[in-house]
């Protein structure tokens, strides 16, 4: 059984961007979003407000937010890592915030410089202060399915951060292949263990696509009754502390196999399309998405 529609989270300009050596113009970005918002997504992980020494990309999140003019029906959201990060995003006027913990502890250390309990310590307080402040809060569960630097992560850990963000009063749980090792078997099993044990929880999927697994996982995660996928346009992405991490599934590629199914995505591919153009001159990396390849064969 199919669902009829799937609602598309555009994380590129924020986990394809990071990922980017050179530093890409506040213009740009803005450029790349407005086409984004072009498409028809309602979703946007716009940028992050982390240490600018970490990730030097990101140093701008501030002028981006405030040159981007995007419909009052798109969610504009903002990674955050801490108190400072959220504070900033605050000061800017964003209400979409995204947590990000790793349920690996080395991955955690390597990304945040905390310990994934350490993270979820200081993130209670924070999130309690997000709600007060009417803000939307999605909390990712990075290294769900595996680490680069530990050899398993397991589910029951997944399971209790889970626990944990939904008490704090998080709206969205992000079950997320950091560095793109899950098979569509392991998906569907954490997907349907975790929906059983928090029926009343939102989830979305996030997946990388280092070992071209992406749109199977989807697949799976679909099965499961997930109905929401965060993807990257271009197939950009990959975390700048995970070892081997590449792009996210591709937002183009998702589209088209979505809406060759029958199932509205409520995205135009065209418009996609016009994202990738301005996307590939600002990229040196070789991009890995499919469909824009071939967009031209009819
Ligand atoms: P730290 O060095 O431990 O930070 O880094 P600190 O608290 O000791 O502060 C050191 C300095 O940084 C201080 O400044 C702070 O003010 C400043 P100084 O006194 O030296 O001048 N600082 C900040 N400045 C701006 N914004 C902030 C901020 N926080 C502190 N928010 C920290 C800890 C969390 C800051 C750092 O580790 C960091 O920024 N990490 C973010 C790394 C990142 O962006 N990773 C990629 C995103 S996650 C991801 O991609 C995975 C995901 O896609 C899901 C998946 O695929 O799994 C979401
Ligand atoms: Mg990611």
């Amino acid at each position: 059984q199919w669902p009829k529609s799937i609602e598309i989270v555009e994380v590129g300009p924020r986990d394809g961007l990071q990922n980017e050596q050179d530093l890409i113009s506040t213009p740009d970005k803005i450029r790349l979003i407005q086409k984004l918002a072009e498409s028809g997504v309602k979703r946007i992980e716009v940028t992050s407000f982390v240490s600018p020494k970490w990730v030097p990309q990101m140093a701008d999140a501030a002028e981006v937010l405030a040159g981007i003019q995007l419909p009052d029906d798109v969610q504009q959201i903002a990674l955050i890592p801490n108190e400072k990060g959220y504070e900033r995003a605050k000061e800017c006027g964003v209400n979409a915030i995204a947590l990000v913990v790793g349920a690996s502890s080395t991955f955690n250390q390597k990304n945040i410089n905390m310990t994934t309990e350490e993270s979820m310590q200081r993130l209670r307080p924070l999130v309690e202060q997000a709600k007060q402040d009417g803000m939307f809060v999605r909390a990712y569960v990075a290294t769900t399915f595996g680490c680069p630097y530990e050899n398993e992560v397991p589910l029951s850990k997944v399971l209790t951060m889970v626990e944990q963000f939904l008490a704090m009063g998080a709206d969205e749980i992000d079950l997320a292949d950091t560095i793109g090792i899950a098979n569509p078997k392991q998906v569907f099993e954490v997907f349907t263990k975790a929906k059983a044990e928090f029926p009343q929880a939102s989830f979305t999927a996030h997946f990388h696509d280092t070992r071209g697994m992406a749109l199977a996982n989807t697949l799976a995660a679909m099965q499961a009754g997930v109905t929401s996928f965060d993807t990257a346009i271009g197939g950009l992405g990959g975390c700048p502390f995970a070892k081997g991490a590449a792009g996210n599934g591709s937002t183009e590629d998702l589209v088209y196999m979505l809406e060759s199914m029958g199932i509205s995505t409520g995205l135009q591919i065209g418009k996609l399309y016009e994202a990738v153009d301005i996307l590939l001159p600002l990229t040196k990396r070789q991009l890995m998405g499919h469909l824009y390849k071939v967009r031209d064969n009819g």
